[in-house]
């Protein structure tokens, strides 16, 4: 399937032509931002109610995409898609950001530049140890980051081979960059969408993999020295969720928890389709042997019963993919996904900057009934940021109780942990509130088997109508009559993982002011919340 066919399709394309068009009109290097002086004014109050405490964010202007995350002599890196002259999508660049523990990032200089081939869009970066790429000197190992060219001038005239792939190396661990003298390394094969290539070093096959987004399927290539490409196979038709165009895609191999058995997952982006609206990303597991993907037969005929095969039920995680190099020591992957929606991303009420990354998740593969899904926690490293604790068993929750306010533990930069032996009828509830009236409401409601977040009164919602005009609502996975919960709070977002992070729903917020208290309400009986953990997250 190369070309978009439904209207939703066409409408994504019509946005981005737009906007493109709108782009094209900046001069990307001249051009100073048109919010400089209205940010500054806001910058004071708008920093301290909004920039996040530990997620991050680029100090200034537009971000999307995460992009060729890698890991290397004790740096964890990031790049994200960036536009740096204003605070909406334009032509793009990728902004760069260090970091030694996955949670306190250090923004870097601009790494990659668009050029007369078009803008740099989306990628992702390896580090070539037995340099194959020959682009190492003087014993040097070379990082090779593969992006998308998007050619604004071709998608204005309507053209279809507006986007290429093109290669670019870094001699000095990922700062700068040199872009390869071949570009592109990859023409367009005709398909409008064709973009965000994500490579990795495949040891089983002994092949460099690279996966990309071709409309609404996923291609695979291979090649030995990251400049050479050859077309493998192509993945999609007639399978998961075509609600949208594919973006993004991830494949890699990854071990079972608990066992030796090992399968290939494939994450895909898709834009619309999400399960609560816009954009949201999929998965499939199955096997790879060097050339096709072949989805698993127990996954395909889950898929066909269950269809809630998503790295994220919330609205706010789209474009993860995982990071190179790098694994924990029980062999989990670390994920890292953008924290908005293409519904209202341009909208968001921040002036200074727009969105935010997820908190890195660590991504396993588990199996039950025969089958396969995907579990993310978040990164181990938040723990050592814990600082004041409040810890109770055994609450009994009948009617309303008010579990903690922001003068014992600061509800902008907590972690809650709980567990609850046996739902009660009713589900649960919690509710963040304060005293402008914004309130953000989650749980989960037994009788239709479901998670929940509720922010339509969670303050400013009016800048975009599909921000808040649903409840988002996610099926529960685990048939467990206990259910266990992990949430990280931020000042403009919350995380919440349940059941060991087989349900994850992540959602952003701008609250009036900041949420004082945190209470508690079963929907019609009492229940036994029956361990409580809060933790206060310190940072500097
Ligand atoms: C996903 C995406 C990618 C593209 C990039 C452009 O959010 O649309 O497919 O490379 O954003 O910024």
């Amino acid at each position: 399937m190369k070309t978009m066919t439904n209207t939703k399709g066409r409408l994504s394309i019509i946005v981005v032509i737009v906007v493109t068009v709108f782009a094209c009109k900046n001069e990307p290097d001249k051009k100073v931002n048109s919010n400089d002086n209205s940010s500054k004014i806001l910058s004071i109050s708008e920093e301290a109610r909004y920039r996040p405490n530990f997620h991050f964010t680029p100090k200034k202007n537009w971000m999307n995409d995460p992009n060729g995350m890698f890991y290397f002599n004790g740096y964890y890196h990031l790049y994200f898609q960036h536009y740096p002259y204003d605070n909406v999508w334009g032509p793009m660049y990728w902004g760069h950001a260090t970091s030694t523990d996955l949670i306190s990032w250090k923004e870097q200089p601009i790494a990659l530049y668009p050029d007369e081939l078009g803008y740099i869009f989306s990628g992702s970066a390896v580090v070539d140890f037995e340099n194959t790429s020959g682009f190492g000197t003087d014993g040097k190992v070379p990082i090779v980051a593969m992006f998308t060219y998007h050619n604004p001038k071709k998608a204005e005239a309507k053209e279809i081979d507006v986007e290429s792939q093109g290669i670019a190396y870094s001699l000095d661990e990922g700062l700068t960059w040199t872009k390869y003298e071949g570009n592109p390394v990859i023409e367009n094969s005709g398909a409008r969408d064709f973009r965000d290539p994500k490579v990795a070093w495949d040891d089983e096959h002994k092949q460099w993999n690279m996966v990309l987004a071709a409309g609404q399927e996923t291609q695979f290539f291979s090649s030995l020295n990251l400049k050479d490409w050859k077309l493998l196979s192509h993945f999609g038709e007639g399978i998961g969720n075509h609600g949208g165009v594919w973006e993004c895609p991830d494949l890699f191999p990854l071990t079972v928890q608990g066992s030796d058995e090992t399968k290939w997952v494939l994450l895909v982006s898709i834009n619309p389709g999400g399960p609560n609206g816009g954009s949201a990303t999929q998965y499939f597991i199955g096997d790879f042997d060097g050339s096709t993907f072949t989805v698993d037969k127990n996954f395909e005929a889950a898929m066909k019963d269950q269809h809630d095969f998503w790295v994220d039920f919330g609205k706010d995680n789209y474009a993860g993919v995982t990071w190179s190099n790098v694994a924990t020591s029980d062999g989990a992957k670390l994920f890292i996904g953008w924290m908005s929606n293409w519904q209202y991303a341009n909208e968001v009420p921040t002036e200074a900057w727009r969105s935010a990354m997820t908190i890195p998740r660590e991504l396993r593969l588990v199996k039950s009934d025969g089958s396969y899904r995907l579990a993310f926690t978040p990164t181990d490293e938040i723990s050592g940021y814990r600082g004041k604790k409040y810890k109770k068993e055994a609450i009994a929750v009948n009617g309303e109780i008010k579990i903690i306010e922001t003068d014992d533990i600061d509800l902008s930069r907590a972690e809650i942990l709980f567990d609850i032996s046996a739902i009660q009828e009713g589900g649960f509830n919690f509710l963040l509130s304060n005293d402008e009236g914004d309130k953000l409401s989650f749980g989960y409601e037994n009788e239709d088997n479901r998670f929940y977040i509720d922010r339509k009164n969670s303050g400013k919602t009016d800048f975009s109508e599909e921000f808040a005009n649903k409840v988002s609502t996610a099926p529960r996975i685990s048939g467990d009559k206990g259910l266990s919960g992990r949430i990280l709070l931020d000042k403009t977002s919350i995380e919440v993982f349940y059941d060991d992070g087989l349900n994850v729903m992540t959602e952003i917020f701008f609250t009036e002011a900041p949420f004082e208290k945190l209470s508690m309400a079963p929907e019609n009986d009492e229940l036994t919340l029956d361990h409580l953990e809060i933790h206060e997250l310190n940072f500097n």
